[in-house]
């Protein structure tokens, strides 16, 4: 039987906040009353595959033609559209491990049958060409990452993606980069993926990283004819996008690098206590990152499950168990959202280690 629910977003839910919640994953919520002077809000409007103002943004933000971009409720409205489109039931997929569980709880909801290739903590969690090439098939259709990647937020360069995309190439598949959390790379921030070949496919959204996660302002970028594709799949699935929504949006990418800007400031003070937490602290280790929202902690010998529920019941934390990312001898920790929450949440977190 198909999946049909994710225990993870369950849990993300209905479980995962506390006094000290350290099981984010994007930055805090940006207010609308902070937004400056609102657009002209109406309820109905030319939306029928996609507003042209907005769609215009996202593609001038990405650097493609409007015809690529299709839009979404978030990069997980993004995510299903891509897969319902892309795969076939039985297809062969490959999925990174780890992974954000949701990639693959949406696969398993299409039927795909999936392979996972693994991004090893020995290995600093790197994108590893080698390992997809041994990884894959004839009968792959399609490799699956994540850029920034989430757990452990390592960015992959250009170069690796490239071969990632060779490699999908050799076999008729197509790569799709979900870059979520990819403009949390406040200096020098790639372009987007899209832009290696015509067999990558990406998806993305205002959500992680601008604080406007209510808009669910997601988008699909692929070469024009699957981007219609996708545009006739949505009309099985979501019909017509929130029209007040995209008009919010719009405003929101006119402000975009400002929002940016004001929650660069907490993720780097956040960064700057990460750091000197994991220098002075036995017991857990982390892939060190630049950049991004999150981190993946490993506990040193230890049962994870047992470690989060006492963190939470004798010090009232939270943080994001790895089983949901395939990894269960870690656990994953947000940055972003209010600097003295992150920083007591990892005082608390020494204290039960
Ligand atoms: C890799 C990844 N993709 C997609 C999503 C969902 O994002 P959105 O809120 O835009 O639907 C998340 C959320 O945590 C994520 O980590």
């Amino acid at each position: 039987m198909r999946r049909k629910q994710s225990e993870y977003m369950h849990w993300a839910k209905t479980q995962s906040r506390a006094r000290f919640n350290l099981a984010t994953s994007g930055v805090g919520a940006f207010p609308l009353s902070e937004l400056g002077p609102l657009p002209q809000l109406e309820i109905n409007g030319d939306n029928s595959y996609g507003y042209a103002p907005l769609k215009r943004a996202i593609a001038d933000h990405c650097g493609v033609d409007p015809d690529c971009v299709v839009t979404a409720a978030g990069t997980s409205g993004a995510n299903y559209l891509a897969f319902a489109t892309l795969v076939e039931a039985g297809d062969e997929v490959l999925v990174e491990r780890p992974a954000y569980g949701l990639l693959v709880d949406a696969l398993e909801s299409v039927g795909a049958a999936i392979t996972r290739f693994e991004r090893s903590h020995q290995a600093g969690y790197a994108l590893e060409p080698e390992v997809v090439r041994r990884a894959i098939t004839p009968k792959t259709k399609l490799i699956v990452v994540t850029n920034l990647h989430n757990p452990s937020s390592v960015l992959t360069g250009e170069s690796v993606l490239r071969e990632i995309g060779e490699i999908a190439r050799s076999v008729g598949a197509r790569v799709l980069v979900d870059e979520v959390y990819l403009d949390a790379t406040y200096e020098n921030t790639p372009r987007s993926s899209i832009h290696l070949g015509p067999e990558f496919v990406v998806t993305s959204s205002l959500t992680k990283v601008y604080g406007v996660s209510g808009l669910r302002c997601g988008w699909i970028l692929a070469e024009a004819e699957l981007a219609r594709a996708m545009w006739r799949m949505n009309d099985v699935m979501a019909a017509t996008p929130v029209h007040p929504g995209e008009l919010l949006s719009v405003a929101v990418f006119e402000r975009l690098d400002a929002l940016r800007e004001r929650f660069r400031r907490i993720v780097e003070v956040d960064r700057k206590v990460l750091t000197e937490f994991l220098d002075r602290t036995e017991g857990v280790r982390a892939v060190r990152t630049d950049w991004g929202t999150t981190s993946f902690l490993r506990l040193a010998g230890g049962d994870v499950d047992g470690f989060l529920a006492k963190l939470r019941a004798e010090r009232e934390t939270s943080a994001v168990p790895g089983r949901f990312f395939g990894a269960p001898e870690c656990f994953r920790v947000g940055m972003g959202v209010n600097h003295e929450m992150f920083a007591e949440g990892l005082r608390r977190i020494e204290e039960v280690l």
